[in-house]
């Protein structure tokens, strides 16, 4: 299953959506997730490297 959470508004609440939808289908629903971040903050990114909770891709990384 591919979920794609984007949009063009900023503070929106994709960062928050993304990290809390991962943590439900790693942690409840015992699925394998992989987050792929295309922010170029990274921010979820790095908060993933240290909750080594789901693996994570990055991408657009500066
Ligand atoms: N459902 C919600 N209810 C209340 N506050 C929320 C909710 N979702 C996110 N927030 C708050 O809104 C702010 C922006 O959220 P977030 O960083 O997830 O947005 P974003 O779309 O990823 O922003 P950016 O475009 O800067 O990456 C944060 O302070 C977050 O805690
Ligand atoms: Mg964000």
């Amino acid at each position: 299953m591919l979920i794609i959470i984007g949009n063009q508004k900023g503070g929106a609440g994709k960062s928050t959506l993304t990290l809390l939808l991962a943590n439900f289908l790693t942690l409840v629903k015992k699925r394998k997730v992989t987050v792929i971040d295309m922010d170029y903050q990274q921010s979820l990114a790095q908060k993933y490297e240290k909750a080594k909770l789901a693996e994570t891709l990055t991408l657009n990384k500066q």
